[in-house]
């Protein structure tokens, strides 16, 4: 059974990629290689050893697109995690957002819909559910507004697949995933440090290898225990687990609907004090941080409802906070290292 994984050798593609290798599917991964590099593909062989087959596609080229899908007519399925991912980012240049997180989704949805069945697993995140009234947060929360264009791309993605697979062969299962951190025990793949992290683990590991002066904690005037914002941190190797077992779900037809969503977090909540906390513990260094103020759009409080998960899929996420620091802490002492 031939897998297509878009953005594949991304930082969660790539662990995805792992874990379908080691359950014996084929992959073949596509990727524009905007935010990421080939060194991954070897990171990925070292592993589990087996190189899987790659393309250099740009999703946006809709012609490129319908080609290479004549080419790979084998294709059962395929997890969608080719998008662009910033949020301030997608303040800044919304039709860059638009064009490639939705454009590409219709153009494989397209290729999809022209085979007998077909199964879809798209990348969604917890970012539309905006700051939901009720934590821990289910599936059933209302969706808010979204608050920058790259959470409104996973709203909009979420309702064209609703859409299309009510007169397709398509089956979908949408994954909101909470905050992806950490690397592979083996330190192979990880999150790829390309310019100034956005998203608080690598920069707090950054700034521990001494790459950054300190960090700065965007708020302690939070509504939370210790006044910082708090959020569902969980290891990227859980979170691509769940996606091998939502695949199988698909295929082995146990769907339910024609589109499934499920929350995947390990329904705990961390404050940025709780995070910088763990990596100090298992560094065992201090880390210099100062506190500064809220960061334009930030939430309080995201924590999932996990239960539907762990009781419909069979999944429920292994990692602690501390191994999932110490694995980003393992990570980037290797990559520093490796420079
Ligand atoms: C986490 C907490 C910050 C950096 C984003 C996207 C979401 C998803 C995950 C893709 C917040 C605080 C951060 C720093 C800090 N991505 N922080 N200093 O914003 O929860 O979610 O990444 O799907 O869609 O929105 O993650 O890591 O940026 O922030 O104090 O230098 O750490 O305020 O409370 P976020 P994050």
């Amino acid at each position: 059974m031939k897998i297509l994984v878009t953005g594949g050798l991304g930082f969660i593609g790539s662990h995805t990629v792992v874990e379908l290798q080691n359950e014996g599917f084929e992959v073949i991964i596509v990727d524009n290689l905007s935010n990421t590099s080939l060194d991954v593909l070897d990171g990925i062989s070292n592993i589990t050893g087996k190189i899987p087959a790659f393309e250099k596609l740009d999703l946006r080229e809709k012609d490129k697109v319908q080609e290479f899908f004549r080419r790979h007519v084998d294709i059962v399925g395929v997890i969608h995690f080719a998008a662009s991912k910033a949020v301030g980012e997608s303040v800044e240049d919304p039709l860059l957002y638009y064009e490639n997180n939705i454009n590409t989704l219709v153009y494989i949805l397209q290729e999809l819909q022209r085979k007998q069945e077909a199964s879809l697993i798209f990348s969604s995140s917890c970012t539309v559910y905006g700051q939901a009234e009720i934590m821990p947060i289910t599936e059933g929360a209302s969706i808010q507004p979204a608050m920058s264009p790259y959470g409104n791309t996973k709203q909009i993605g979420e309702e064209i697949i609703t859409d299309t697979t009510k007169v397709t062969n398509i089956n979908a299962i949408l994954l909101r995933y909470f905050n992806p951190i950490g690397s592979h025990p083996s330190a192979e793949i990880g999150e790829l440090p390309l310019g100034v992290p956005q998203n608080l683990v690598p920069f707090i590991t950054q700034t521990g290898f001494g790459l950054r002066k300190e960090l700065a904690v965007y708020g302690d005037d939070y509504p939370t225990p210790d006044g910082t914002a708090v959020r569902d941190y969980i290891h990227v190797v859980d979170l691509a687990k769940a996606h091998v077992i939502a695949l199988q779900r698909l295929l082995n037809k146990k769907n339910l609907e024609k589109v499934e969503t499920f929350n995947l977090g390990t329904g705990t909540g961390s404050s940025v004090l709780e995070v910088i906390q763990a990596f100090e513990k298992v560094s065992g260094q201090k880390l210099p941080y100062k506190i500064v103020g809220r960061r334009e759009g930030d939430i309080t409080s995201a924590y999932a409802n996990t239960s539907k998960a762990n009781n419909v899929l069979g999944w429920k996420a292994k990692s602690t906070l501390e191994e999932a620091m110490a694995s980003a802490w393992k990570w980037e002492l290797k990559v520093r290292k490796a420079q």
